[in-house]
């Protein structure tokens, strides 16, 4: 597949997060001390939205039941927890980000 332009890099600020549309899909795109990075927005644990999570450095926390991914690579930071019982959680859908001038493509996998 090729790079979709999504967002312009004025858009989210070093520290934030925001989800976008993109081809029906929603695209998690984060700002990482001026880096960018793209997650499928849906948690694989139960599609929570993660662009409504709480991003730490580069850990992003899922608004539903906690789990936490790594933005850069989606990695699994942290399993999801129901009423106390931990439930395993895996890794989220890192996209691939280019940078061309002010735009940020994504190519969706
Ligand atoms: S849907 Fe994300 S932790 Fe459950």
């Amino acid at each position: 597949m090729s790079f979709v332009k999504i967002a312009e890099t004025g858009m989210i600020a070093p520290g934030e997060k925001k989800g976008f549309p993109l081809n029906g899909k929603t695209v998690l795109l984060a700002n990482v001390d001026g880096a960018f990075y793209a997650l499928n927005n849906k948690c694989p644990h139960m599609g929570g939205s993660l662009a409504d999570g709480t991003l730490d450095g580069a850990t992003i926390t899922c608004p539903r039941h906690g789990a936490k991914f790594d933005v850069r690579t989606g990695k699994n930071l942290g399993n999801a927890k129901i009423a106390f019982v931990q439930m395993k959680v895996g890794d989220a859908t890192a996209l691939p980000v280019k940078i061309e001038g002010k735009d940020i493509l994504v190519e969706l996998t």
